[in-house]
């Protein structure tokens, strides 16, 4: 199964793409958090992003395509994966076209979460992440909290709340999704590869959905 998720800032496209992958037993790849990992690690890599990252704009393409080109030719891709935030640009999808067709393979389905821009402002002002760069689970103080206030269920580390979660940031995050992402949605739905997937509801009924969506397939 090879999968896109997609969707507006703030969309569940982490929280649901995480248990898609376990019930499935895929790769997840979230170029959010590897992104994240390369700031927080101060990598080369995390040092052209994080400028970009943290105004909530588009990190350019050429990063992005070295990134993700590396990780799908890890061994765990073989079986399946699920690409959570990629591509957000119609050069970015064109590449994977690339790189599939070279592979002779193709996308199983795009999931596209959706949901308005009242409800995302809502759930980014609200989201804390732990600060483990290796465990990045996401919470929310008013839909998802954690069972000790600002401690990580998982690992017990710090949470801490998204650089690119202030009101600025997150204004900008929309504005490229309306703008750029939004014309990858099209490109898809022209090949009849979109699932539409209404991102409202509690985590558990929106996965059902998603599930429901890929096994109709
Ligand atoms: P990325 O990390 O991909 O951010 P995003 O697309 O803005 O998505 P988020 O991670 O903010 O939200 P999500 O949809 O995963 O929702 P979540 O599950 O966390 O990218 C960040 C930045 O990296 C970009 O701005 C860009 O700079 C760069 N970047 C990444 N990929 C790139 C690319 N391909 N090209 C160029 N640049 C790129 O949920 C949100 C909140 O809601 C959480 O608090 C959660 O607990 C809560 N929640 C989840 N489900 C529910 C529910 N059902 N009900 C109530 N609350 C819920």
């Amino acid at each position: 199964m090879r999968l896109v998720f997609l969707g507006p800032p703030g969309a569940g496209k982490g929280t649901q793409a995480k248990l898609v992958c376990e019930h499935y037993r895929i790769a997840h790849i979230s170029t959010g958090d590897m992104l994240r990992e390369r700031i927080a690690r101060n990598t080369p890599t995390g040092q052209q992003a994080r400028p970009y990252y943290e105004r909530g704009e588009l990190v350019p393409d050429s990063i992005m395509l070295d990134m993700v080109g590396e990780r799908l030719g890890e061994p765990d891709c073989r079986a399946g994966f699920l690409l959570d935030g990629f591509p957000r640009t119609r050069a970015q999808a064109a590449a994977l076209d690339g790189k599939l067709v070279a592979a002779k393979k193709s996308l199983t389905s795009v999931i596209m979460l959706v949901l308005g821009d009242e409800e995302v402002v809502r759930r980014l002002s609200g989201r804390r992440t732990c600060s483990n760069t290796d465990c990045q689970a996401n919470y929310n103080i008013v839909s998802v909290p954690p069972k000790v206030e600002g401690k990580c269920d998982r690992c017990g580390s710090d949470l801490v709340q998204r650089n690119d979660d202030q009101p600025e940031a997150i204004r900008r995050r929309l504005d490229a999704y309306h703008r750029q992402t939004a014309e990858v949605v099209d490109y898809y739905r022209s090949k009849g590869l979109v699932r539409e997937v209404p991102g409202t509801g509690s985590v558990e009924q929106i996965q059902q959905r998603i599930r429901d969506a890929l096994d109709q397939r």
